[in-house]
């Protein structure tokens, strides 16, 4: 990236994130940057995640003779060159057309995971399809229906994902001013149910619900798949078209079916013992803030937590999660494997975040900005970005690998 600059190459998306930002704005419809911009409430959070990086400050040490850096680690089973990975973002066709496999292809360019959420815009398995031997994970929101979330169990076991990540954070969906002053959400234009859509257990459910609504099993699996089908491809066309088919009953029925299922906001710890026994892949619990949800978490025999605000998109005034990084490693010790995101922006952000305890940290905003301006190309540039960068600071800072970046390596900011 350096060298390309040196020579006048001109890059896909801008190297800075605040023009990063502004670029994918320009090119977003208003529709788009609200739900992919926006956050809870008065965006508190969102300033906090921010505002809690500002607060420390590296301190770079001299001449240490090293002239290689690396950047390597083992997480949870698969080696990876860097201590980044792609966040699930479901509704991501709002920034571009089979935005899945598009955040896949630039995830495998720099062999990073991307974690496929369930509230994509492709099935899980075509989006496996693009990433090689790239390490997969897949995000489970846990549905209301103890079936679905079985089917989606096997089918993560079957596309070869190295983890399942399960998202407490988000039983309900936020207070989103951004998108309430406009009026929609992605699902009422058919974004984001590409997961349910492809999945037996859930044809099978909207084939009962819509036998409920018409009072008779009228409608065969293939009809009703076919018809939400349509739907998605007239939404690409036309974007009312969707809501207008909302008014026929077939395609409401499986939406309604879809909001009541893909989230329960009765989730407890219960529902999370029952995993060890469903599933042998490694379980992360991500959305987790308070010290004593993260001890719970380990002491259920979980294998890693995703210390997380969802990017202030859910509760207004949320702790940031780089503070709450700090309570947390200093409550479960330092061997536990925890991940960091929510405010990640730069390379120096992901060296601030290890120095404070993180094993390793998500990108959000970031990769889908890049998606929005360049597609697959956009997105590993902010990623090759990131890393660059990071190496570059570790270079500059006298860490010629991941364990040497520790807490000795941050002071509280003088300056803040
Ligand atoms: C998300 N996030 C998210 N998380 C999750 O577990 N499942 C999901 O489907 C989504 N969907 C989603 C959509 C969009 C548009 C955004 C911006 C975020 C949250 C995401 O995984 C991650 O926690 C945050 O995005 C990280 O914060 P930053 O990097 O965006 O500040």
């Amino acid at each position: 990236m350096y060298r390309d600059g040196v020579f006048g190459r001109v890059p896909a998306v801008p190297a800075d994130f605040a023009t990063l930002e502004a670029r994918a704005k320009e090119v977003s419809t208003p529709r788009a940057w609200a739900y992919v911009a926006g956050g809870a409430g008065e965006g508190r959070t969102m300033r906090n995640n921010r505002a809690a990086f500002d607060r420390w400050a590296i301190v770079p040490r001299m001449a240490h003779g090293n002239t290689t850096r690396d950047l390597s680690l083992d997480l949870l089973g698969s080696r990876l060159p860097a201590p980044v990975l792609l966040a699930p973002v479901g509704a991501g066709a709002l920034m571009g057309e089979d935005s899945d496999l598009k955040i896949a292809r630039g995830a495998a360019a720099n062999g990073i995971p991307y974690v496929f959420s369930n509230q994509g815009c492709n099935a899980m398995e075509d989006t496996a399809a693009e990433m090689g031997e790239t390490p997969r994970w897949v995000q489970l929101y846990w549905s209301t229906d103890e079936g679905l979330v079985d089917s989606m169990l096997a089918r993560a076991e079957a596309i070869g994902a190295g983890a399942l990540v399960v998202t407490l954070d988000t039983t309900l969906l936020g207070w989103r001013p951004m998108d309430l002053n406009i009026g929609s959400l992605p699902f009422s234009q058919g974004l984001g149910i590409a997961q349910y859509t492809s999945d037996p257990r859930f044809a099978e459910i909207v084939r009962e619900r819509i036998a409920a609504a018409a009072g008779a099993a009228k409608e065969s699996t293939e009809v009703t798949l076919g018809a939400i089908k349509t739907l998605l491809a007239m939404t690409r066309n036309h974007p009312g078209a969707f809501l207008e088919n909302l008014r026929s009953p077939v395609p409401r029925a499986a939406v309604e079916t879809f909001l009541d299922i893909y989230s329960n906001p009765g989730l407890s710890w219960d529902h999370l013992a029952t995993l060890r026994e469903r599933t042998q892949l490694p379980v992360v619990l991500k959305g987790i803030l308070h010290p004593h949800d993260a001890k719970r978490a380990f002491d259920s025999g979980v294998d890693a937590i995703v210390v997380s605000n969802h990017g202030g998109r859910q509760v207004d005034n949320a702790i940031a999660s780089l503070d709450a990084l700090v309570t947390i490693r200093e409550a479960v010790g330092d061997d536990p494997t925890v991940l960091l995101d929510s405010g990640i922006r730069t390379g120096a952000d992901v060296f601030t975040a290890l120095a404070l305890g993180a094993n390793a940290v998500l990108l959000g905003r970031p990769h889908m900005y890049g998606l929005a301006i360049a597609g697959a190309q956009g997105v590993a540039e902010v990623v090759a970005n990131v890393i660059a960068e990071l190496d570059l600071t570790m270079a500059l800072s006298g860490t010629a690998d991941l364990a040497s970046i520790t807490r000795e390596c941050v002071v509280p900011n003088p300056s803040a």
